[in-house]
């Protein structure tokens, strides 16, 4: 079965885990991205923050929601008076998986395979281990799953905190299904109103 665990340097800090990282062949997603997207903030954070995959732009840049996705966090995060720089980012799956479009030319995203996901959860697991965060906050139904388990459904347990195997875990939407939504303003509406939770948590 694919698995990144044997990549995963043992006792290793963030800097460690980076580099090993940026070798990993434990699912064939390495293959067509451009790199790995690892995580990245204060070893220290207290919130950290799980999407499901980079996206073209992250692949391209190397840092986790730096693209149109990342802005809409951004903003709301801001609003939601939490500061992205005392935030730990990364990704369920830290490889881009994408289809070329039929002109060959645009990278479109393509939902990553449950075991992809369960292939790339040694890293997640190494972070969660190396930040020790108060609070994980999994945006999307793929970080969401990855971290509370595959019979979790965002839309009914959205928004509030559980405690799930030690830690305090609580699920939103993706950034991604905002910018998606038929009601762009009031899915923002719902999004912030997670991470006000979020924040109320924290203080
Ligand atoms: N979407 C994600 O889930 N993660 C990113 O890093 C960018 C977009």
């Amino acid at each position: 079965k694919p698995s990144a665990a044997s990549f995963v340097p043992e006792g290793a800090d963030l800097a460690a885990l980076r580099r090993a990282a940026a070798g990993c062949r434990g699912c064939h997603l390495y293959e067509d991205a451009t790199r790995t997207v690892f995580g990245e903030g204060p070893e220290d954070a207290r919130v950290l923050l799980v999407g499901e995959q980079p996206g073209d732009v992250e692949d391209r840049r190397g840092e986790p929601f730096v693209g149109p996705a990342g802005r809409l966090l951004d903003k709301a995060l801001a609003e939601a008076g939490l500061d992205r720089a005392e935030a730990y980012l990364t990704n369920a799956v830290k490889h881009f998986k994408f289809t070329l479009d039929a002109r060959g030319k645009r990278r479109i995203h393509k939902s990553p395979a449950r075991g992809e996901v369960t292939a790339c959860l040694p890293w997640l697991h190494a972070e969660l281990a190396r930040v020790e965060p108060d609070l994980v906050v999994c945006l999307g139904a793929v970080a969401a799953k990855a971290v509370l388990g595959n019979d979790f459904k965002v839309t009914e347990r959205r928004g509030r905190v559980e405690r799930h195997e030690g830690r305090d875990v609580i699920a939103t939407i993706h950034p991604s299904a905002v910018l998606r939504a038929p009601d762009r303003d009031e899915a923002y509406q719902g999004f912030l109103a997670d991470l006000r939770v979020v924040r109320e948590h924290l203080e």
